[in-house]
């Protein structure tokens, strides 16, 4: 059937008819909030990079989960800012390393709160690369050894998810193993199973102060020319035990999501990521976009591309406008 029977206008003239036929919703409970924690006490730094965003003291971080918890936001994702780094980040494997602290005061407070840790090395080493240098270079399995121990470490402080997000072959085998030995069968794994070398983390970067020394992670991280490499490795962590696939980033990737959607039965999260947010804050901060509409259209743009949840910036100043 085509013009004139065919009018497509027809469910677009008012406002009911077109929220009655919309395609994907975005609530509060899509929503995963990240949060940067730093050593000390009543510590508030805005980042400079990502503008609203902060390194908070461990004190503020249990106010910021209220908070959350009182918007409906069920889930957050940490980001440690240590105040010690080892050649190996195998500092982070201590019990009373910076996010295992953290875990266990939100654990007291907040039981129902689903808390997300961010498993790499990054953060904890000294040259800022995820892993062990050997030879100049990342050191794959030796890598493996300190992110089992994390994992284990992180689900012992009571860690809900571990999301290892390196970018080593066949960690998603190495932790699920390291969780299993040690009694954590039932703690999943999101694996950042496609993580583009992406100039889009460096605000992120800036956050946390983990920008290589030297080089860059071009010899672990995917080289954004290519999307069936993303297949395969997505493919590899579903068989090495990866319960959902976190996608990143994900603004120039809406085609990764699409095709991971399709082709696979699991659940997808995309992260919009430090250089998205900024990038839509400094436009908004001098009026040349109405931020708030950017914010909803990039969002809904992710779930629109298969996206089940998003680990966004923006959660907590965009969830009041998703009840409308
Ligand atoms: C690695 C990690 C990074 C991000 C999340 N986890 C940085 C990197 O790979 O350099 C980036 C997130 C963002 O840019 O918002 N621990």
């Amino acid at each position: 059937m085509s013009f004139p029977l065919t009018r497509l206008r027809r469910l677009r003239y008012n406002k009911s008819i077109r929220k009655l036929v919309e395609d994907i919703t975005l609530t509060s409970k899509d929503l995963i909030y990240p949060i940067f924690v730093c050593e000390g006490k009543n510590i508030k730094k805005e980042i400079n990079s990502l503008p609203g965003q902060h390194q908070l003291s461990i004190d503020n971080v249990l106010k910021i989960c209220k908070e959350l918890i009182s918007k409906n936001i069920k889930s957050i994702i940490l980001f440690g800012i240590p105040s010690k780094k080892n050649h190996d980040g195998s500092i982070a494997c201590e019990d009373d390393s910076i996010i295992q602290k953290t875990i266990k005061e939100i654990k007291i407070k907040f039981k129902d709160l689903l808390v997300i840790v961010d498993l790499c090395n990054c953060e904890y080493t000294t040259h800022g690369h995820c892993g062990t240098i050997i030879d100049n270079d990342v050191d794959n399995d030796l890598t493996l050894e300190t992110l089992g121990k994390q994992a284990v470490s992180l689900a012992k402080a009571g860690a809900d998810v571990i999301a290892p997000s390196d970018m080593m072959d066949g960690r998603v085998k190495f932790i699920r193993n390291a969780l299993d030995n040690d009694g954590y069968y039932k703690i999943p794994i999101f694996s950042y199973s496609i993580k583009y070398a992406s100039s889009f983390y460096g605000p992120f970067r800036e956050a946390v102060n983990s920008k290589p020394m030297s080089g860059d992670r071009k010899t672990y991280q995917m080289n954004f020319k290519n999307s069936n490499e993303a297949i395969r490795e997505v493919d590899l962590d579903i068989k090495e035990g990866s319960d959902v696939i976190i996608i990143k980033p994900a603004l120039c990737y809406l085609d990764i999501i699409q095709k991971i959607k399709k082709k696979f039965n699991i659940p997808i999260i995309a992260y919009n990521v430090s250089g998205e947010y900024s990038m839509v804050k400094s436009g908004g901060s001098k009026n040349w976009i109405d931020e708030t509409a950017i914010i909803l259209e990039i969002l809904f743009s992710m779930k629109r591309a298969g996206a089940n949840a998003i680990i966004t910036y923006h959660a907590l100043e965009i969830v009041d406008y998703l009840k409308k």
